[in-house]
């Protein structure tokens, strides 16, 4: 995600920020900036790509003074251009932003109707103009960022400065983190602490409606209400490894307990509850031709596909469309048979995969429609495809993929929903009950990673093991898929997943007393329930031991499995999110206890950009 850096003091700002921009660079971004105020009036300087290329333009024209703000961008609203990079600049004030202003083309509409034009294609621009709008009153600087994050609906981190108050910076949030640094006779605000270690290691965690004003006397905190809060500093002790990871010992660890904030950045302002109907930006399939539709085809690789194997089961149900999911290096040599009335959808969290951009490019020449369902802003997909889905995960760094995959799920969930509205397949009344289930899934992985000490236990139980088998049925078999491959991926432990049925067609003779065998049995759907419950018994039978992924208060498979994973009970498209939550911490225990590399496990890349 985006990082964010302020500063008020004696020091040179422009180094400081880019300093402090720099211990963020971990995070990912696309481009970057700073706004730098020296005797009431500001400089901004912003360039597309790595900090280098910022530093070279500061150097070019160092701004001298010892207030400003830093932004290092990843794309959400617009492509990555130095337009587009933040700090953005409006009347003498200018913002960066983190986060999402889901109204913000009713905002812009508002400001174009008072004269305001706007110079970058991203939602958070219109804060600047919010901000030099009510500062026009002669409000304080202070009251005038109240009175413009008062008109926003989203999230927020935001950091202000303005020529008209030229001492101070004021920074406020919602649902984006925010720390703050205390020292003598200067001030720090950041999005995450690595950037102030270097600075200070006294800090104050902001809260949801905080607003701080920073100058060279201290930080003013104020709460919604614009009462004083008294929060005592917490003294961070992190290494600034550490703090990268946000005190998690490893990116993965970090960004598997990213999931529930990354869900509900996918499903933030596309879910249109009154309306009953889903809102996905640069849509432009009709109903009409959403109904002439005769094929959906998924196009993936690894984690991606199978989050498109459980897609299938999403889109067949609610929309009635019949779906392919293919390897998408299989499709691009098959010859395969494309008409215009198939839309082909590329799912990708990097949107750089070759195979996967190369099928997309063979989908659209043999005249289908596509869309992109990816995780990075002006990635290759994101630039071919006629239409984009942004998952919204925000960078993942750990090269197994983990909140990529539940965002995919929550996305092509809300394609089913969208398709199946337009094809007339499901009501308004149908789409809201979906909704309720969808816009509780951030709790329900909330839930499943509370018994992460569960699954510790059998990680360290089963960490020995040679080979690990997993089995699903219905929705819950690309789930055993993930499950394998996640293994595999980051322990090195030969792992196998197959459809339940199946196993008595092959996998059944690998049972023995040695092997794991993880099943996954949740209670929905029920006819697939009953038979995987008899999956188990069958591994039973030949000492095999029974690892069962199930709905906590199933007292019956605790009495037959050797171990439960115990996740809070859901419906059946949704189970697939909650029950992969285990299956990522086991991977990532067994992996740990074996003194594996987690991050960058041996001879993978995170973005396989070669065939
Ligand atoms: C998953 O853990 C892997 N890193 C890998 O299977 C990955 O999902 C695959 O290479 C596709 O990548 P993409 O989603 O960036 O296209």
């Amino acid at each position: 995600m985006c990082g964010i850096v302020g500063y008020v003091g004696d020091k040179p700002v422009a180094p400081l920020l880019i300093d402090g921009l720099r211990r963020l660079e971990y995070r990912g971004y696309d481009s970057a900036g700073l706004a730098v105020l020296e005797g009431g009036t500001l400089t901004v300087v912003r360039a597309t790509g790595k900090l280098k290329a910022l530093a070279v333009k500061v150097e070019a024209e160092p701004p001298r003074g010892t207030v400003g703000i830093g932004h290092t961008r990843w794309a959400t609203h617009g492509r990555p251009s130095d337009d587009n990079a933040h700090p953005h600049r409006y009347g003498g004030v200018a913002v960066v932003h983190n986060g999402i202003i889901e109204n913000h083309l009713a905002l812009k509409a508002q400001l174009r109707a008072k004269g305001h034009a706007f110079s970058s294609e991203t939602d958070s621009e219109v804060f600047a103009h919010l901000v030099a709008e009510a500062l026009q009153g002669g409000r304080p600087l202070p009251d005038a960022v109240r009175a413009a994050v008062a008109q926003v609906k989203g999230t927020y981190a935001l950091v202000v400065v303005a020529e008209q108050d030229p001492d101070c910076v004021v920074a406020t949030r919602e649902s984006q983190p925010m720390v703050l640094g205390l020292a003598q006779g200067e001030s720090f605000v950041a999005s995450d602490v690595p950037a102030l270690l270097e600075h200070t290691r006294d800090v104050v965690f902001m809260e949801d409606g905080e607003l701080a004003v920073l100058s060279r006397t201290g930080i003013l905190l104020t709460d919604r209400a614009g009462k004083k809060v008294d929060r005592p500093p917490r003294r961070i002790d992190w290494t600034s490894t550490m703090a990268e990871k946000g005190g998690h010992k490893h990116f993965m660890h970090k960004e598997i307990h990213e999931q529930p904030r990354a869900v509900a950045d996918t499903l933030r302002g596309r879910v249109l509850l009154s309306e009953g109907d889903v809102h996905l930006e640069g849509w432009n399939i009709s109903a009409d031709e959403a109904r002439k539709l005769t094929k959906l085809t998924l196009l993936a690789c690894g984690t991606s596909y199978h989050s498109g194997l459980a897609g299938k089961w999403m889109v067949e149900s609610l929309a009635k469309l019949p779906v392919e999911v293919e390897l998408a290096h299989e499709f691009r040599y098959r010859d395969p048979i494309v008409e215009s009335t198939h839309l082909a959808v590329a799912i990708s969290q990097s949107g750089e995969t070759a195979d996967t951009l190369f099928a997309l490019r063979e989908a659209k020449k043999r005249g289908a429609k596509t869309l992109a369902v990816c995780n990075v802003v002006g990635s290759a997909m994101t630039r071919e495809a006629d239409m984009t889905m942004m998952t919204n995960a925000g960078p993942e760094i750990g090269v197994a993929s983990t909140k990529a995959f539940t965002t995919q799920l929550v996305s092509l969930y809300l394609l089913a929903i969208k398709l199946g509205r337009l094809r007339g397949h499901l009501t308004a009344e149908g789409a809201r009950t979906h909704f309720e289930q969808l816009l509780h899934v951030p709790k329900l992985l909330e839930l499943a990673l509370e018994n992460e000490p569960q699954v510790k236990a059998v990680a360290k139980a089963f960490h020995t093991a040679h080979d690990f088998l997993y089995l699903g049925r219905g929705p819950m078999h690309p789930v055993a898929l993930e499950g394998a491959l996640k293994l595999k991926e980051i322990s090195y432990i030969h792992a196998e997943g197959y459809a339940g049925g199946e196993m008595k067609h092959g996998p059944i003779a690998l049972i023995d007393e040695k092997l794991p065998v993880v099943v996954l049995a949740p209670r929905e759907p029920q006819v697939a329930y009953e038979k995987i419950v008899g999956n188990i018994e069958e591994v039973r039978a030949r000492g095999g031991k029974v690892i069962a992924v199930v709905e906590q208060g199933d007292h019956h498979l605790r009495e037959l499995a050797d171990h439960v994973l115990e996740v809070p009970a859901s419906s059946k498209l949704i189970a697939p999110m909650v029950a992969t939550v285990p299956l990522q911490l086991l991977a990532y225990h067994v992996a740990e206890l074996r003194g594996n590399d987690v991050d960058q496990p041996r001879n993978l890349a995170k973005s396989v950009t070669v065939e």
